[in-house]
Parts: C-alpha cells; sequence; structure tokens
C-alpha cells in the first residue's frame, strides 16, 4: 500500500471515530437531562450528627465483666493504633507514665511478667499482642444467644 493512502484510511477513520463520539456525547446529554435524584427535588436541610469518633456505643458505665478474670473489654475504637514489631500504639497511653497524661488505665502489673516469672520494665512478649484478649465493645445485639452464668451466678 503506498503511504498516501494509508494517510487517507488513517483520516477516514479517525473523522469516523470523532463523529461516533459527537453522537455519543449527545445521546449521554439527553440521558442525564432525564435522570431525577432519588430523592426528588428535595434540598438537604439537615445533617446528621457526627459519628462519635472515639467511644464505642458503650451503656454509661461500660459493660462490666462477665467473669473475674476476664480481660476488660475496650470502651474505645482501636482502628487507628496499629502494633507492629517496633512499636505498640496502645502502650502510648496505656504503659506507666504515659498513662497519666492520657488519663488511661495502666495495664496490669500482671503485663510486664514474663513466662518465667520475671517482673519485666515494659510489656511481656506474651501480653503484647493485646487483642488477642481484649477486643472492643458495642451495644450490639447478640447474633447468637448464650446462657452463660459465672460462677457467682451459679452459686
Ligand atoms: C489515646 C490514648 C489511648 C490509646 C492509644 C489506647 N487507649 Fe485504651 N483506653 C484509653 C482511655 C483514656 C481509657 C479509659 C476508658 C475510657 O475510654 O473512658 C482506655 C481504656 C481501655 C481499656 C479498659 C480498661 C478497663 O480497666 O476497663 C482497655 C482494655 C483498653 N483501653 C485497651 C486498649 C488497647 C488494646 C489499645 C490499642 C489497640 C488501646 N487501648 C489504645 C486510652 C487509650
Ligand atoms: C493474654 C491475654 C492478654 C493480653 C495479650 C493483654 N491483656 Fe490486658 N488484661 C488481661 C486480663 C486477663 C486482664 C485482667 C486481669 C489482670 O489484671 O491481669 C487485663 C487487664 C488489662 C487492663 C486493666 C488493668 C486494670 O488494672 O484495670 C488494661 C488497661 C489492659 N489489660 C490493657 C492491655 C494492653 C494495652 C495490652 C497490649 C499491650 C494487653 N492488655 C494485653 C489479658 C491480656
Amino acid at each position: 500500500m503506498k503511504t498516501s493512502k494509508k494517510k487517507m484510511l488513517l483520516c477516514c477513520g479517525l473523522a469516523l471515530l470523532t463523529g461516533m463520539a459527537v453522537v455519543g456525547a449527545g445521546f449521554a446529554q439527553n440521558a442525564a437531562s432525564q435522570v431525577k435524584s432519588l430523592g426528588g427535588g428535595k434540598v438537604l436541610d439537615q445533617l446528621n450528627k457526627a459519628p462519635d469518633v472515639n467511644r464505642q456505643s458503650t451503656p454509661d458505665g461500660g459493660f462490666g465483666r462477665s467473669y473475674r478474670q476476664q480481660p476488660p473489654l475496650i470502651p474505645h475504637k482501636v482502628e487507628r493504633y496499629q502494633i507492629t514489631a517496633t512499636n505498640n500504639a496502645c502502650m502510648r497511653c496505656h504503659d506507666w507514665p504515659g498513662n497519666i497524661e492520657a488519663k488511661a488505665p495502666k495495664v496490669s502489673e500482671t503485663h510486664y511478667v514474663d513466662r518465667q516469672g520475671a517482673r519485666l520494665d515494659k510489656i511481656a512478649g506474651t501480653r503484647y499482642f493485646c487483642q488477642q484478649c481484649h477486643v472492643p465493645q458495642v451495644d450490639a445485639k447478640p447474633l447468637v444467644g448464650n446462657d452463660f452464668k459465672n460462677s457467682v451466678e451459679v452459686k
């Protein structure tokens, strides 16, 4: 094929494409003018209250414990606190003395004792991953019924 012929074919192709695009845009515009908002013509003049960022939906005074040894449930959100090999974001507020300024309860003394019973100055490895034992609490309807009774209740 000669180059001039090739060029002509390319030009025709381009012209055709442009035409299609213009027609397409016309259709789209037509369709857009027919679409109505799901809420009708109403204007939103009321905003929902911003969600509470720090607290879970806990009843006043928290949930209490179901049995003596239960790790306390977490009364705040935890999404933003990462636990990595080099940093435990929970300990910023729950380690002494940082907990004083954060007004957070210090982790229990048991959390500084290692498996051999030695008392450490930093969180024991066995307690490093807090959410193995502590979970955030939320005031949700239980998915499954539960008739657990603790040792005091069965007496
Ligand atoms: C910015 C500070 C801060 C960080 C970070 C933080 N907490 Fe807390 N935490 C608190 C405060 C303050 C309380 C006191 C209860 C409240 O929210 O009123 C608390 C309460 C708790 C309690 C309840 C203790 C009890 O005796 O009832 C647990 C368990 C807990 N946090 C675990 C965690 C875990 C696990 C992480 C990391 C995923 C974490 N916290 C990160 C501030 C923090
Ligand atoms: C192996 C389970 C386990 C792990 C892991 C663990 N905890 Fe606990 N935690 C408990 C139990 C059980 C209690 C309650 C009994 C006690 O005081 O030892 C408790 C108590 C606490 C308390 C309440 C202390 C008080 O005096 O009221 C806080 C706060 C706490 N843990 C925070 C944390 C944080 C933060 C981490 C992670 C750095 C963590 N825990 C890791 C089991 C665990």
